[in-house]
């Protein structure tokens, strides 16, 4: 696996690898991100977790610029390496997403060309990195194969997308992902299709990777057990917004917002995927839905305060890197595990 080695230089010390700053993003005048703020330093593993339809996707896409048509951004700004993306031309932006910043989905099957064997379409990946030597091509296929635990490499590359199994696609989507050295890879439920002991593997493979080459790694989950096994640190999402943020460990023992609270009480798995929270009633609403201008959540809180529909909570600190955006961020430990 290559380390980073991308041609964004650096933005100076302390310069974090991404830093959002009150990212909005509308669909066709709906906000669908509204106010999101975070950043993500080199070699970290980050989580966002929330419901279907918390914007979680959105933002993933928003990095690469790669938002689908009926979605723009309307606000904010991403920077990384301390230069903002959407003030960078075509030719820049695409040399970011080819070295830099890679992307892999839920459904790799779909990201694979079905009509091409597994080894062509590895090989047209190197050779956009300039490999043009068919010898050195295989071997480097196969050593890449081999590096991601993909055994029995010279047999996977004759096949066709469809004679794999799915978490077989997905290590190929991640091996192609990896072949630029990125510095950072942008994962969307990644596992969210796979069965549980499948699931483990990709998520021991992208450790694997975040270790051996010190790429930073967004990763998004409706799942908290996932983020809780992979991340460092998680951001929670609700309706558009950032409600919580933390180290795994602490925000998992401590959970501030009454949200996150909900969401470790039912720990959906894979089948929960878009169904309302089983201890919680309602759902998330959908982004035409006019939103009250207070606490996203408070429709669906159970303890929710008069105050809490004024106005949206200022995140409260709480130590450690651990903040809220719930009024009641501070007042116990009560709905932690
Ligand atoms: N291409 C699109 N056209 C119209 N609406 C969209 C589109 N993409 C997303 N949305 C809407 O924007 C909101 C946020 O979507 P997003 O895909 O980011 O959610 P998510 O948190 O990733 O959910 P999921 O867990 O289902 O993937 C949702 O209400 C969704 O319906
Ligand atoms: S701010 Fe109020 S409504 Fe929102 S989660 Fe906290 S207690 Fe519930
Ligand atoms: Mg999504």
């Amino acid at each position: 696996m290559n380390p980073p080695a991308g041609p964004v230089p650096p933005g100076g010390p302390g310069t974090p690898l991404l830093e959002i700053r009150d990212l909005k993003i509308g669909i066709r005048g709906h906000p669908a991100v509204d106010g999101l703020s975070f950043s993500m330093e080199e070699a970290e593993i980050l989580g966002i977790v929330g419901e279907s339809g918390c914007g979680k996707s959105l933002t993933a896409l928003s990095i690469p610029l790669l938002l689908p048509e009926a979605a723009s951004v309307t606000g904010g700004s991403i920077r990384y390496r301390g230069r903002e993306l959407s003030a960078l031309g075509e030719r820049e932006l695409r040399k970011i997403r080819g070295r830099e910043i890679a992307m892999v989905f839920q459904e790799p099957r779909a990201s694979l060309n079905p009509l091409l064997r597994i080894g062509k379409q590895i090989a047209e990946a190197l050779e956009l990195h300039g490999e043009r030597n068919k010898a050195r091509l295989r071997q480097q296929a196969l050593d890449l194969m081999d590096s991601l635990g993909l055994r029995e490499g010279e047999k996977i590359l004759s096949l066709y997308p469809h004679q794999l199994s799915g978490g077989m696609c997905q290590r190929v989507m991640i091996a192609m992902a990896m072949i630029c050295g990125p510095r950072l890879l942008i994962a969307d439920e990644p596992t969210t299709a796979l069965d549980l002991g499948i699931q483990a593997q990709i998520l021991e493979l992208l450790r694997q990777i975040n270790r051996e080459t010190g790429t930073a790694i967004l990763f998004i989950s409706h799942d908290l057990s996932v983020i809780e096994a992979l991340c460092h640190r998680v951001l929670v999402m609700y309706a558009g917004k950032l409600v919580e943020r933390g180290p795994v460990g602490e925000l998992f023992a401590r959970p501030a917002h009454e949200y996150t609270r909900g969401l470790l009480g039912a720990i959906p798995g894979p089948r929960s995927r878009g169904r309302p929270l089983a201890n919680i009633g309602g759902r998330v609403p959908p982004i035409e839905e006019k939103r009250p201008p207070g606490c996203p959540f408070a429709p669906r809180c159970p303890r929710a305060l008069p105050r809490c529909v004024r106005a949206f909570p200022p995140e409260i600190a709480l130590g450690r890197g651990h903040s809220a955006a719930c009024v009641r961020a501070a007042d116990s430990d009560e709905g932690g595990r």
